[in-house]
């Protein structure tokens, strides 16, 4: 299934949160116009504004807000990216060069810095202030998130326990937040508001996993992105730490000194990774957390959006990009 075959219901939507994120990157500093189009006219796939604008509309919403908050959303995203490329040191992002490659370190945190303030301030015009809570506090989540992740890189003994845990902050909480605003803003009751935050949170964490099992098996041009950026920068994932529990002493070895040292044969270790199927295990969990995603779409009422909140589930897996 294609993404824009995925997005098809709600593509008008979609144009008008494009619209609302070209509009608001504008700045009389020019540096800060500079770096905005240039990620955001690289693309990407829109996953989380889309989210949010397709629980929205299956909960029936006819309101404005929706378009300002599904650019939020991705303002925010993107400002973690900026960052996330500054610290992981990655140089390859939506098909190009990152930013932080382009215009240097301080230039990326400065202008992600500023799509999050800019963030603020559109989020403060729905004066919805439930839904500022959720994104305000997704936003603290994250950044804990990236936190902890700094803190368990070159380490070994990571469990998967405190790697889920990253999973779930810096990546999960957004889509979470995402789709549980979209019922907010329909005026949703509590139980289908829970259900989209379910619904997000289980996608999420699944779409991470299968991003952590692409950083080993998929195809950078696909990816827009390089492969191996894990295994370099000595990121404990759920491929590695399957590995470290359940292969051989040797192959346990070589994952070791790979977080270690951050300087192992990529070949070498993608092999130790194959044998006690650690891609496939990660895969596994990750069809699992859809399915979690599925079952807490009961609450929403059929309709053509609910099709394509299901299709999401799917996609989050079966994604090569
Ligand atoms: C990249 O997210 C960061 C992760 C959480 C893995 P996306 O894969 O959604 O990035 P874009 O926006 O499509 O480039
Ligand atoms: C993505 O982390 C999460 C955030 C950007 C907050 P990753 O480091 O795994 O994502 P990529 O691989 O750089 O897209
Ligand atoms: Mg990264
Ligand atoms: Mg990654």
């Amino acid at each position: 299934m294609s993404l824009p075959e995925l997005l098809a219901p709600i593509a008008d939507d979609m144009k008008a949160v494009d619209a609302v994120i070209r509009a608001r990157l504008d700045s009389e500093v020019v540096l800060i116009r500079t770096i905005g189009d240039y990620i955001v006219g690289a693309g990407g796939k829109r996953m989380r504004p889309a989210m949010l604008l397709a629980v929205a509309r299956a909960m029936g919403y006819t309101g404005t807000h929706h378009h300002l908050l599904a650019g939020v959303v991705e303002f925010i995203h993107t400002a973690t990216l900026l960052h996330d490329d500054v610290v992981d040191e990655s140089d390859m992002r939506r098909g190009r060069s990152t930013a932080n490659a382009v215009f240097g370190n301080a230039a990326s945190v400065l202008v992600g810095d500023y799509l999050y303030s800019r963030s603020f301030e559109m989020m403060v015009e729905t004066r919805s202030m439930p839904a500022m809570q959720v994104l305000s506090a997704a936003t603290t989540i994250i950044a804990e998130g990236e936190v902890l992740q700094l803190l368990n890189v070159h380490d070994p003994d990571v469990s998967m326990e405190r790697y889920l845990q990253v999973v779930r902050y810096k990546t999960a909480k957004l889509f979470e937040a995402a789709a549980q605003v979209g019922a907010i803003i329909a005026g949703a009751g509590p139980d289908v508001e829970e259900g989209a935050a379910a619904f997000g949170r289980h996608v999420g964490t699944a779409f991470q996993l299968i991003d952590d099992v692409l950083d080993y098996s998929g195809d950078a041009d696909a990816l827009g992105k390089n492969v191996g950026d894990d295994l370099r920068e000595g990121k404990p994932t759920m491929p590695l730490i399957h590995v470290m529990e359940n292969g051989t002493p040797a192959q346990r070895d070589l994952i070791k000194d790979a977080i270690r040292t951050g300087e192992a044969d990529f070949a070498a270790v993608a092999q130790a990774i194959q044998a006690p199927g650690a891609l496939e295990y990660t895969r596994q969990a990750a069809v699992k957390e859809a399915e979690l995603a599925r079952e807490a779409l009961a609450v929403f009422p059929n309709s053509i959006f609910q099709e394509t909140l299901l299709k999401f589930c799917s996609f989050a897996v079966e994604r090569d990009r």
